[in-house]
């Protein structure tokens, strides 16, 4: 895992460098973001594809308003675009199924008001100062977060258009995104267990959740060298998994009869046990080696159990990828046991709604990042979150079990 600049403590860079690293970078967001929505047409762009999610267009506008806020108005106290887009653009306001009948932004606005945005933020990153004490700037601490922001929101535009399937309006599917990988690598490795260190105090754009690092005592486990796969996953399928109360947590069993429940999402039975996948609109057999995706958590559990396993806890899951002990991080993101929840000493910088907002036992964090995670935005200390119910991220598993 790690990147370029993640790969660089702090404090390796100077001034000057720091800042071509930046300008780097959030061209390359950018390019991803435009990339992404290209191929789409304008009434694409501004649909209600699903509840879940928002139109893809709110998406767009919203990553605009966030470097807005935080690279021109907090840096600079320069004013507003309008300020009507505080309230429209706020995650908090408005429900995803609500955006699209909002007075949002129309695609070629949400273009030129993103790109009028990222003009200003390049003209001002010139006269920036890195090397005094505000911490928002500490290793452009700031720059970077409007950086992996863009990337996360760019993740969300691709389960969105996911879930148009073969439904983009203009006919002809959209462009197959690259896939999660196969690991070649099969069975279990033993960790030994004993204090750990998990967290970060060093990484420079490490989010206020991952700090700070503190020791956590692990008792010796044996975690999954590689994410469970979709021949793995069938063969639970085909044993009836789904209809076995005892492999299910009631909330889990619930949720699953409720939503009839019987695949992950994107598979089809083509006879004889056999599955196809649908991915972005394309059908072809299910990739038997690929990791399984789009599994809720309330799935992964249940596999797990039906395999004599567990998930494992975000500390195993850290200490196994801190080690380089496991393979395949990356594909898919991997649910784990854990709560989303504080480190002993969680301060929340620099605003509460990043992280503090979702902390309790609602939420249950992942880890490792998916095919569509830029590396700037994830790391071994890297946590996401989600509601147990959710699968139309890009989600998959590893199993793991205590080793006593
Ligand atoms: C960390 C992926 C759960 O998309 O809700 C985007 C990331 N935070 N804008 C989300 C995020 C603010 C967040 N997740
Ligand atoms: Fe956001």
């Amino acid at each position: 895992m790690g990147s370029r600049m993640t790969d660089v403590k702090a404090g390796d860079l100077k001034a000057g460098d720091l800042k071509a690293v930046v300008t780097e970078h959030l061209a390359h967001a950018r390019e991803r973001t435009l990339r992404i929505l290209d191929p789409l047409d304008d009434v694409d762009l501004t649909r209600q594809v699903s509840p879940l999610m928002s139109p893809l267009v709110w998406d767009l506008a919203h990553i605009g308003h966030f470097e807005e806020l935080w690279l021109l108005r907090e840096l600079a106290a320069a004013a507003p675009t309008d300020p009507r887009f505080d309230d429209l653009y706020d995650a908090f306001r408005h429900p995803r199924r609500e955006r699209a009948e909002l007075p949002i932004l129309g695609p070629d606005a949400a273009r030129a008001f993103v790109a009028d945005v990222r003009a200003r933020v390049l003209d001002r990153l010139e006269r920036v100062d890195f090397d005094g004490d505000d911490p928002l700037l500490t290793d452009a601490f700031v720059y970077g977060m409007v950086i992996q922001h863009e990337h996360q929101h760019d993740e969300t535009l691709l389960a969105t258009i996911n879930l148009m399937e073969a439904d983009l309006t203009e006919g002809g599917a959209y462009p197959l995104p690259p896939a999660a990988q196969a690991s070649a690598e099969e069975g279990e490795v033993q960790i030994p267990g004993g204090d750990f260190v998990m967290g970060t105090d060093t990484e420079p754009w490490a989010y206020d959740n991952e700090r700070p690092s503190w020791r956590v005592a692990i008792a010796p486990f044996c975690i999954d060298r590689g994410p469970v796969t979709n021949a793995r996953y069938a063969d639970f399928v085909a044993d009836g998994g789904y209809d076995d109360q005892r492999l299910w947590t009631d909330t889990g069993w619930g949720w699953r009869t409720e939503a009839a429940l019987a695949h992950p999402q994107g598979w089809a039975s083509t006879g004889d046990g056999a599955w196809s996948l649908t991915r972005f609109g394309h059908t072809d057999d299910l990739p038997a080696d690929a990791p399984v995706e789009h599994v809720c958590w309330y799935e992964a559990d249940a596999f797990a159990r039906w395999d004599g396993k567990r998930l494992p806890t975000e500390a195993e899951w850290e200490s196994a990828a801190t080690l380089d002990a496991v393979a395949g991080i990356g594909n898919v993101w991997e649910w784990t046991a854990s709560d989303f929840g504080p480190y002993p000493g969680f301060r929340a910088f620099p605003y509460p709604e990043y992280s503090e907002v979702f902390f309790g036992d609602e939420y249950k964090v992942l880890r490792g990042g998916s095919w569509a995670t830029d590396p700037v935005a994830v790391r071994t200390t890297f946590r996401n979150w989600d509601y147990p119910i959710r699968r139309q991220i890009f989600s998959g598993f590893r199993c793991a079990r205590d080793d006593r």
